[in-house]
């Protein structure tokens, strides 16, 4: 892997230079379970150490607690040396301070409570609170959190213009949309009024068939993606798929699970694992500028960052490619031609 240096001067409306790979940083917010101040401390040490200069936050993580673990952990580093990417959309208000922030996926206390505002002062407000937290000067890249949850209409006829202006400002280097749904994000780039998109789950090894239009607008645009929950929630993360693995984090369908036991077949007789194409395969395309993996631990990071480091033989991209094709057209069974030898009950019976 190697790290761009953010620090380097680009030619005016060049586009931001982004690392291949990010530090996806909702798990520092407790992201369904508690993440342990040592843990947190191990995950940003170990990403530094491993060369990953861009990390990316929001206000929804943990209503605050990943920008302020995030920003708390950057501190000893130079700020020139690597890029953040926060969120807005959601303002986070006082909230009752009697139960927990589970209903929304995170294991937090609930001291706030998060309020939809992609009014051009609701904007500017979030990116302000947000470099409190951080307790930053400033951000790299803003994006338009889930609009698709929220005003979707304020969020393209005020939210959007507002991070534009914002970016002539000088406020941030980039901008841009993050969100699961490839069609609120096709619409964004249509605007032209953005950087980059992030991406989540509908560009992965398992998975692109919802991306078609969204590839071809930002070639035509020139919009960068970002892409994100390239595990599909657990399904890539492991070299084998186990029976409970989960899909858009509930239990895969079944026909997911074979899918991806095909693909760790075609891994494993090329000498690589799942994740290392999992963690890979976005990067084939030439609108993905970087893959920003949720890492909670030391561990995860360090061999997330060995992943993106090996090399993958080409024919097994061609394998991968040669069974998207047959799954596509309906026809599974020319998946042979690839090598495949064992089915997915072969594969289960050999984990
Ligand atoms: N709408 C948006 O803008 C949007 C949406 C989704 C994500 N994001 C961003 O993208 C980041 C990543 O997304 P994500 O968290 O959904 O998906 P992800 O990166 O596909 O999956 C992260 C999970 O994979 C597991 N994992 C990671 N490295 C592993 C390893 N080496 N070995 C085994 N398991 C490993 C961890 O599970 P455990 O937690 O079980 O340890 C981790 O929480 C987020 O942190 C956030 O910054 C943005």
């Amino acid at each position: 892997m190697s790290a761009a240096d953010p620090s380097a001067a680009a030619p005016a409306g060049a586009p931001l230079e982004l690392p291949p790979l990010g530090f996806g940083a909702a798990q520092l917010g407790n992201l369904y379970r508690a993440t342990t101040d040592e843990e947190a401390d191990g995950a940003v040490r170990a990403a530094w150490d491993a060369g990953i200069r861009y990390f990316d936050t929001a206000p929804h993580y943990g209503i605050g607690t990943s920008e302020r673990r995030l920003g708390q952990r950057l501190a000893g580093y130079p700020r020139e040396e690597y890029l953040v990417s926060t969120k807005v959309g959601r303002l986070l208000l006082p909230g009752p301070g009697t139960g927990d922030d589970l209903a929304n996926a995170f294991a937090v206390p609930d001291d706030h409570v998060r309020e939809w505002d992609y009014s051009e002062a609701g904007v500017r407000r979030s990116h302000a609170e947000s470099l409190e937290r951080l307790g930053l000067d400033r951000v790299d890249i803003l994006f338009a959190h889930d609009p698709e949850e929220g005003p979707t209409e304020q969020a393209f006829t005020e939210g959007l213009p507002a991070l534009a202006r914002m970016r002539e400002e000088g406020l941030a280097r980039a901008v841009g949309v993050g969100s699961k749904d490839a069609d609120v994000l096709t619409r964004a780039i249509r605007t032209g009024l953005i950087d980059l998109v992030m991406l989540s789950g509908r560009y992965t090894l398992l998975e692109q068939d919802a991306a078609d239009e969204l590839l071809t607008a930002c070639v035509d645009h020139g919009v960068g993606i970002v892409a994100v929950s390239v595990f599909n929630s657990g399904l890539l993360a492991r070299h084998r798929v186990a029976d409970d693995a989960t899909y858009e984090y509930a239990q895969a369908p079944s026909e997911m699970i074979a899918r991806a036991r095909e693909l760790a077949d075609i891994a494993e007789r090329h000498g690589v694992t799942l994740p290392d194409l999992a963690v890979q395969f976005p990067l084939r395309h030439p609108a993905v500028r970087s893959v920003v993996l949720g890492m909670r631990t030391a561990e995860q990071v360090r061999s997330n960052a060995g992943r993106m480091g090996v090399e993958i033989p080409a024919a097994a991209w061609e394998d991968v490619q040669r069974t998207e094709d047959a799954v596509r057209s309906g026809d599974a069974g020319s998946t042979e031609g690839a090598g495949i030898t064992g089915s997915a009950e072969g594969a289960d019976g050999a984990r």
